[in-house]
């Protein structure tokens, strides 16, 4: 999704922001632009990529910003790039978020106004055009204009003559880094993050005036404070550290985020969990319904998630894609926990869903990647998963730390509530401690991955079956298959093949079939011979060398309890990545996807 990054210092700015939208291009994008501005400001943008965004090097102003634009009102024009500006030009604007009465603005404005774009964001250099005509401050013409938008929005604005910049932010996520003899301006971290890790987020409501010693920060016309934080991420973990893809550098780390995940949270004879959150046992006992809201990856981790609460935790979860969600029905919301699963936290519509069960009156509890972003300040409580900074678009290490955090608070749960057996409760922890090392000995058969993946790169479809925790496991393997591969992918609960999908299946559709612990292994071979008998080639995923028999070709994973469809999973991500390589597909930034989909 968009990108904002910013910088305001003693060296050249262009250099410095073209960087800076580089480190946001994980991001997903299809437009980018720069402002520098000092005098008089100076606008460069691209239709396409950030390498065909000229470094602005004959012009050294110290102060700029930058965007990436991932287009929702207008196309994805150079027009429509950012940043924007007014009709003299001296103001700049680059915005995330939606306006939603931008057309109503739009109609106020057009008389005086001249409009170039076909986007919302463009309301917004014209109003502090007006501003400004009141001889007023930059700030000041900022707070004025902030006043008037409705939507969410996080923007920067420079203009000529004013010194530094002056940012705001209304539920779209922004950040500011200090550094030294600079300030930096990022929606994520990763914008600056090889410069420095002391961090300021900015809150909902919050508009900044920055400059390269100082920042001012308001919110409802008041000077408030913010803390400084440091950031627990490096500019090396964010890099890709001699991979040729972010996205397999993820994969080949997930030994690390595992350990991570579950470091000092599981006592020494795996008997108990510390999860550090502060719900009260009463309330966890009082507990009639766990709703998981999600998107995406981490709906299916919501997936994974049911099958172990339900079995283990003794209390009934439904699963709801976000975008859909509503509190509602004969639920008390005193009885039902709300719990969001968001690896960026800024997913615009779990949020939603979040505020909607928060409205309701819902305890709400989030599970996420990042540190200081809105779900962590919406929701009541937060478990972090400890994954280390994702930027590949397809999740990856994010998933299986997600399923990890579930397995933590199942035992958690059950515990509570008295709804687990030690001999479970030992059973789920030492696979989980197992995890890391069953994960690392499929990262080193990685080249047999890689070899069925280009023997059936050329297939026209591929279908996932799988069935109890086998079944989120395949709908997220073919989730990544087709986000980064472009080929249709499908996943389906094994026993629903001969209701319908079974009449596209061919000897040109190989399907996958998980065939794991805790997946009902054996009843989905007779799936297996379904496909079998139309010809299809089937690749079984499993640890039971019987299995292989009944399969063309064999994904050979190390036993690893309960958590074995984790393990399926990681082999499933290599296959999705190596059929994608094999086509030279941009692994890591597919077409028409964001990591963080900011906009509902
Ligand atoms: C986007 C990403 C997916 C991700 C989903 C939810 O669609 O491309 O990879 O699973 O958002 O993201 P979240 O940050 O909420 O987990």
């Amino acid at each position: 999704m968009c990108g904002i990054t910013g910088y305001i210092g003693t060296e050249p700015a262009g250099r410095i922001v073209h960087q800076g939208l580089k480190n946001l291009e994980y991001r997903g994008y299809d437009s980018a632009g720069i402002a520098l501005a000092g005098e008089t400001v100076s606008v460069y943008k691209t239709e396409g990529e950030v390498d065909e965004l000229p470094v602005p090097a004959q012009n050294d102003v110290a102060c700029g910003i930058g965007h990436t634009r991932w287009s929702t009102h207008g196309e994805p024009t150079e027009t429509n790039a950012h940043p924007h500006t007014d009709c003299s030009g001296d103001v700049a604007v680059v915005h995330n978020g939606i306006i939603e009465n931008y057309e109503e603005l739009k109609a106020a404005l057009r008389d005086q106004h001249i409009f170039k774009s076909d986007t919302d964001t463009e309301v917004i250099p014209h109003l502090i055009e007006n501003h400004l005509a009141d001889d007023v401050s930059l700030l000041t013409a900022v707070q004025r204009t902030t006043a008037q938008l409705e939507g969410s929005f996080a923007i920067a604005v420079t203009a000529a003559g004013h010194d530094g910049v002056v940012v705001a932010r209304e539920d779209s996520p922004l950040l500011v880094g200090h550094g030294e003899n600079a300030t930096f301006i990022g929606s994520d971290a990763t914008a600056f993050i090889e410069h420095t890790d002391q961090v300021t987020y900015l809150e909902s409501g919050d508009i900044a005036r920055l400059t390269r010693e100082d920042i001012e920060i308001y919110n409802a016309g008041e000077p408030v404070t913010r803390e400084i934080e440091t950031l627990e991420w490096d500019a090396e973990a964010a890099g890709k550290s001699g991979y040729e893809h972010y996205m397999l550098k993820e994969i080949h780390e997930q030994p690390r985020a595992l350990r991570q995940a579950i470091s000092g949270r599981i006592d020494e004879l795996a008997t108990s969990v510390d999860l550090d959150i502060d719900l009260p046992a009463e309330y966890l006992r009082s507990i009639e319904e766990i709703q998981i809201v999600a998107c995406g990856t981490s709906y299916h981790a919501g997936l994974y998630a049911k099958e172990l609460l339900e079995a283990h935790a003794g209390v009934r979860v439904t699963v709801h894609i976000a975008s859909e969600y509503e509190f509602g029905g004969d639920r008390d919301p005193w009885r039902t926990m709300v719990v969001a699963i968001t690896q960026s936290g800024e997913t615009a519509d779990t949020l939603s869903a979040l505020r909607n069960a928060k409205r309701a009156g819902a305890r709400t509890l989030a599970v996420t990647n990042t540190l200081g972003s809105t779900v962590t300040r919406d929701a009541d409580d937060t478990v972090f998963i400890r994954a280390g900074p994702e930027i590949g678009v397809a999740a990856t290490k994010t998933f299986v730390s997600q399923v990890a955090t579930a397995t933590l608070l199942t035992v958690h749960l059950g515990q509570v509530r008295q709804s687990i057996t030690s001999q479970t409760t030992t059973e789920l922890l030492e696979s989980l401690r197992d995890l890391p090392g069953a994960v690392q000995q499929i990262l080193d058969r990685e080249a047999t991955i890689k070899d069925a993946a280009e023997t059936y790169a050329d297939s026209e479809s591929f279908f996932y079956i799988g069935r109890q925790a086998g079944y989120p496991v395949a709908l997220e393997s073919a989730l990544k298959l087709k986000e980064i591969s472009y080929d249709h992918a499908e996943g389906f609960a094994a026993g629903e093949l001969k209701h319908g999908p079974l009449a596209l299946v061919t000897p040109e559709t190989p399907v996958i079939a998980l065939l794991t612990n805790a997946s009902a292994a054996e009843k989905t071979l007779n799936n297996v011979n379904e496909v079998e008998s139309r010809g299809a080639p089937v690749i079984g995923v499993t640890s039971d060398p019987a299995a292989t028999s009944h399969v063309d070709t064999t994904f050979d994973i190390p036993e690893c309890g309960p958590l074995e469809p984790v393990v399926a999973n990681v082999a499933l991500q290599l296959f999705a990545y190596y059929v994608a390589d094999a086509k030279d597909r941009a692994i890591d930034k597919p077409r028409n996807l964001a990591k963080s989909v900011t906009v509902e």
